[in-house]
C-alpha cells in the first residue's frame, strides 16, 4: 500500500494540517527545518538510522547517522555564529555535492542564517550577480572553487568570510578565507536552535528569467509543511527506504527533494558525487540498493541512449518507485523505464518558486505516458486564458498553468524585488509562465514555456544573461540568444552574432565565444552553436526579435511578421 493510498480518495478529506499534525507542528510555534531534519528524527529513536550514504566519483564512501548529522550540523551552526554571522544573513553554499554541502545547508538553518545555494559549475559573472544581489555575508566552498571567490571579492563589499572546507594548509589562505574541517571539528551536543516561526526565511534560490538578472526566490521554514507531505505522497518514502535524487542542491530539487523532504521523514538518502556515466549510475543503484529514485528527463534519456544490454548487467531489483522533474518527461521515456527497469518514470512538475510538488503521477494512480499528472492534494492548478487570465473550462485547449496561492512552500517573494513578485499574480492566480493543456479527466500536458527562457538538461538559463555576457567579449557587436532542439538535453543554447567591424566570424572565433561564455557563466549557459549574422531581426523600435529566430530553430510556423514586429 502506498503512503497516499487512493489520490481521488485523498483529494477529499486532504488538508495541509494532515502534514502539520503528523509534524506535531502547531500554529504560532517554533519551525525550523534543520531541527526537523535532524534532531526530531534522533528525538524519535532514529538517531543511530543511517541519514547519508555519500560516494565521491573515485569511489570513496562516507556514512553519517542521523545523530552524527545532528551534531555535526550543530558544529556548523555554533562555527558560523562564532563568525559574527547572524539571524536573516545570507550564506552561500558553493560546493560540489559533498557531506559538508548537505550539513552546511541545515547548520545555516539551525543557526537562523537564509541558506544560499549555487551551483558550483558557476563561473565569475554568474557567481558575482548572484552574490552581490543577495548581499550575502559569507561563503563555504571548496578550494577548487575558491579562485572563483577571489576574482570577484574586491567587488563585493558584503562579503565578509569564505569558508573553505578542504584547505588543510592554512598558510594558503588569503584574506577573509578560513579552514573548517566539518568531519574533524568537534560534535556539538547541544546547540541552542535559532527560534524561527512559521515566516522566517530560509532559502534563497535564484532562477533566471527572460530579462533582468537572475531572481532570488525567498523561502520561508513554513515550506517544510508542503516538502515533507509531498516526499511522503509523491516520493513515497517510508522507513526502510534508500532514496537517490540525482538533482545539485544548487538548484531547488536538490534541497526541496535532496534535503529537506527526506529527511524530514527520517530516511536514508544516497549522494553520488560525480557527473553522468550510465554503468557507474546502475552500480550505484546496486550497491546501494537504492529503492527510490528521483531523477530527470535528460538523464533517463542519457541512459536510453546507452542502450538495455547495459541494464542487464546490474542487479537492480531494489528499486520500487522512480520520479523525475525538471522539463518534459517524453511519452518514450516513460514506456522505456517500464521496459527496462519494470517500473514507469513518475512524472512531477514543480518550480523554484513553488517549493514543492505541484502537478504530479502518485504510485497507484493510471500514468498517461507524455502527462505531468495532476494536481497536488490541496493545490488548486488550472489553466487559464493567455490573455484574459480566465480559467478555461474547455478540456484540450492551451492555456497559462496557475496555481490558487496560499500553499506553504510557495516563495514569499523574489529578492529584493517586490514589483517582478507581484507581476506573477493575475486574477488571484500565481502563473508560472508555463502553457499546457488539461485533458477529460484532468491530467495536464505540457505544451512549452510561455517565456523566452531556455530549459538546458532541465536547467533554466536566461537569454539576457548570456546576450550581456556575450557583449563584453571584444568580437560582438550584437547578439540573440534562443534555445535549439536537442536530442537528449530537449534543448541547447544556441547564439545569433554580429560582429564588429574588423572581426569575421570563423570556427576559432566560435570556439573563443563558446569558452569565454562557460568561464564566466557556465557550461550550460554556454552556446553549443554560433551562427554569425549580418543583422538581427527586429521591432520597430529595435527589440531583437528572439521569438522569430526561435520558432525557425523549432521548424514552426512563423506567420505574420507583422505582429512581431511590434511587440515590445
Ligand atoms: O518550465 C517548467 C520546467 O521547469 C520550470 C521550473 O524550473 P526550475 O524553477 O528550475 O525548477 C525545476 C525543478 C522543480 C518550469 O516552469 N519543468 C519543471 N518540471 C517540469 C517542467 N516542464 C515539463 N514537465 C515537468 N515535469
Amino acid at each position: 500500500m502506498s503512503n497516499i493510498g487512493s489520490y481521488e480518495e485523498k483529494l477529499k478529506d486532504f488538508k495541509w494540517e494532515i502534514s502539520e499534525k503528523e509534524l506535531e507542528y502547531t500554529k504560532g510555534n517554533r519551525i525550523n527545518i534543520g531541527e526537523y531534519c535532524s534532531d526530531r528524527i534522533c528525538r524519535m529513536g532514529k538517531g543511530d538510522k543511517l541519514a547519508l550514504i555519500w560516494q565521491s566519483h573515485t569511489g570513496e564512501i562516507k556514512k553519517y547517522t542521523f545523530n552524527r548529522m545532528r551534531v555535526l550540523t550543530n558544529a556548523i551552526a555554533e562555527y558560523l555564529k562564532s563568525l559574527g554571522i547572524n539571524s536573516g544573513d545570507r550564506v552561500c553554499l558553493f560546493m560540489d555535492k559533498v557531506p559538508e554541502l548537505y550539513f552546511g545547508f541545515l547548520g545555516i538553518l539551525k543557526m537562523g542564517g537564509i541558506a544560499q545555494p549555487l551551483f558550483s559549475a558557476f563561473g565569475g559573472e554568474s557567481l558575482y550577480t548572484r552574490l552581490a544581489d543577495a548581499e550575502t555575508k559569507a561563503i563555504i566552498t571548496q578550494k577548487k572553487h575558491v579562485g572563483k571567490v577571489r576574482k570577484i571579492l574586491a567587488d563585493l563589499p558584503k562579503l565578509e568570510r569564505i569558508i573553505v572546507v578542504d584547505e588543510e594548509e592554512e598558510e594558503k589562505l588569503r584574506e577573509k578565507e578560513l579552514y573548517f574541517s566539518m568531519d574533524n571539528a568537534t560534535p556539538v551536543e547541544h546547540f541552542d536552535i535559532f527560534p524561527s516561526t512559521a515566516e522566517t526565511p530560509s532559502v534563497l534560490h535564484y532562477t533566471s528569467g527572460t530579462t533582468g538578472k537572475p531572481k532570488g526566490a525567498q523561502h520561508v521554514h513554513y515550506s517544510l509543511i508542503s516538502q515533507y507531505i509531498t516526499a511522503k505522497y509523491v516520493l513515497d518514502l517510508k522507513d526502510d527506504d534508500i532514496y537517490w535524487c540525482t538533482a545539485d542542491p544548487g538548484w531547488v530539487t536538490g534541497t526541496s527533494y535532496g534535503i529537506i523532504g527526506p529527511w524530514a521523514n527520517g530516511v536514508t538518502q544516497c549522494v553520488l558525487d560525480s557527473g553522468f556515466k550510465a554503468d557507474s549510475w546502475y552500480k550505484f543503484i546496486e550497491d546501494h540498493k537504492v529503492t527510490i529514485w528521483y531523477s530527470a528527463p535528460t538523464a533517463i534519456r542519457s541512459l536510453m541512449k546507452e542502450g538495455n544490454e547495459v541494464v542487464k548487467q546490474f542487479n537492480l531489483s531494489s528499486l520500487r518507485h522512480l520520479c523525475s522533474v525538471g522539463e518534459p518527461l517524453n511519452a518514450e521515456a516513460v514506456i522505456w523505464s517500464k521496459e527496462v527497469f519494470g517500473l514507469a518514470f513518475h512524472d512531477t512538475f514543480w518550480q523554484t518558486e513553488t517549493g514543492s510538488m505541484m502537478i504530479c503521477n502518485y504510485p497507484g494512480m493510471k500514468i498517461k505516458p507524455g502527462s505531468m499528472g495532476k494536481p497536488f492534494p490541496g493545490i488548486t492548478a488550472t489553466v487559464v486564458d493567455l490573455k484574459t487570465y480566465q480559467p478555461i473550462e474547455r478540456a484540450g485547449i492551451v492555456g497559462l498553468i496557475a496555481i490558487k496561492p496560499g500553499w506553504p512552500s510557495m516563495f514569499r517573494t523574489y529578492w529584493k524585488n517586490e514589483e517582478v513578485y507581484k507581476s506573477k499574480f493575475r486574477n488571484d492566480w500565481y502563473i508560472c509562465g508555463d502553457r499546457a493543456s488539461i485533458d477529460e479527466e484532468g491530467y495536464f500536458w505540457f505544451v512549452g514555456r510561455d517565456d523566452d527562457v531556455i530549459n538546458t538538461a532541465g536547467h533554466l538559463v536566461g537569454p539576457f544573461e548570456i546576450e550581456s555576457a556575450l557583449l563584453e567579449h571584444e568580437a560582438v557587436a550584437e547578439s540573440a540568444v534562443v534555445g535549439k532542439p536537442d536530442p537528449v538535453n530537449m534543448e541547447v543554447v544556441k547564439a545569433f552574432i554580429t560582429l564588429k567591424p574588423g572581426f569575421m566570424g570563423s570556427k576559432e572565433l566560435e570556439l573563443k565565444i563558446m569558452n569565454f561564455i562557460r568561464k564566466k557563466l557556465s557550461p550550460l549557459a554556454m552556446p553549443q552553436e554560433i551562427e554569425f549574422v549580418d543583422s538581427l531581426p527586429k521591432t520597430r523600435s529595435g527589440k531583437i526579435m528572439r521569438r522569430l529566430l526561435r520558432a525557425k530553430e523549432w521548424g514552426e510556423e512563423i506567420g505574420d511578421t507583422s505582429t512581431l514586429e511590434n511587440d515590445d
